[in-house]
């Protein structure tokens, strides 16, 4: 098993894209903490994931609280004697062009997406220094990269993430701890469903694969970075999107 005992805390992992990266990350061994601000869809993916024979504990935190994040990771470190793997994946989109944008759509989605890592970040840090080994994967975006419009907050969210990501490789590459960012392009989720079907055959169409991703195509990225395969890779942004972004 990749990541028989290794503690991995996956934000965002009661839907979409999170669960898969704790579902997947438990199928390789790994005891998951599942946060999300929704506690009854963490204690469902939870359950899931006692069903493969590993532990895990739903907790409700939100990731934008410096309080609620530092007792998240203290909790885990205690409770699971480990702090190993942290992905940093919840996000929220507040969509529209900035002329029309308002300043709490800005403001949600800057602290949720690059607040929320900085915060989980840090207080996981704190525990990965310890026992000079962790592993940090944060969920980016193409949007990040490329730019979209109508999209301002979510971009430089997702590009204010790549920074810190390389930033953070940085700092702690003396005390073995990696940390990357993955680049997602469109991936078939709550996120992307409400897509009319015109604007999903435009995007496919700048596809080079041809098809939208799913939440496994992360979760497979997610866990190359976190085991022992991907442990000379830091500070790199992988794109898993298809090829849209290259
Ligand atoms: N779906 C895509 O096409 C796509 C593309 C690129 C990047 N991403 C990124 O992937 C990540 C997951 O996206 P998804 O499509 O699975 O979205 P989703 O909306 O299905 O799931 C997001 C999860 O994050 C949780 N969450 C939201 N705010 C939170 C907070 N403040 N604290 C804790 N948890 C919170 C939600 O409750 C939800 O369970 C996000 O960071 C998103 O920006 C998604």
């Amino acid at each position: 098993m990749l990541l028989s005992g290794r503690v991995a805390l996956v934000t965002g992992a009661g839907q979409g894209i999170g669960k898969a990266i704790a579902l997947k990350l438990a199928s390789w061994g790994a005891d998951i903490a599942v946060v999300d601000v929704n506690l009854d869809s963490a204690e469902q993916t939870a359950k899931e994931v006692k069903a493969m024979d590993r532990r895990a504990m739903a907790m409700k935190v939100d990731v934008v609280s410096v309080k609620e994040t530092e007792d998240m990771a203290e909790k885990v470190f205690k409770d699971f004697e480990g702090l190993h793997i942290l992905v940093n994946n919840a996000g929220i989109t507040r969509d529209g062009l900035i002329l029309r944008m308002k300043e709490e759509d800005w403001d949600a989605v800057l602290n949720v997406n690059l607040k929320g890592t900085f915060n989980c970040t840090k207080a996981s840090l704190k525990y990965m220094s310890k026992v000079r080994w962790g592993r940090i994967i944060n969920i980016s975006s193409v949007v990040g990269e490329l730019g979209n419009a109508g999209q301002v907050n979510y971009a430089a969210s997702k590009a204010g993430v790549i920074g810190l990501t390389k930033s953070i490789a940085r700092e702690f590459s003396g005390r073995n701890i990696t940390c990357n960012a993955i680049a997602p392009g469109y991936i078939e989720t709550a996120m992307t469903a409400a897509l009319p079907e015109k604007v999903k055959e435009e995007i496919i169409a700048k596809i080079p694969l041809g098809r939208l991703g799913g939440p496994n195509d992360i979760a497979e990225a997610v866990l190359f970075l976190a085991s022992n395969a991907g442990g000379y890779i830091t500070g790199h942004v992988l794109d898993v999107s298809g090829g849209m972004a290259m």
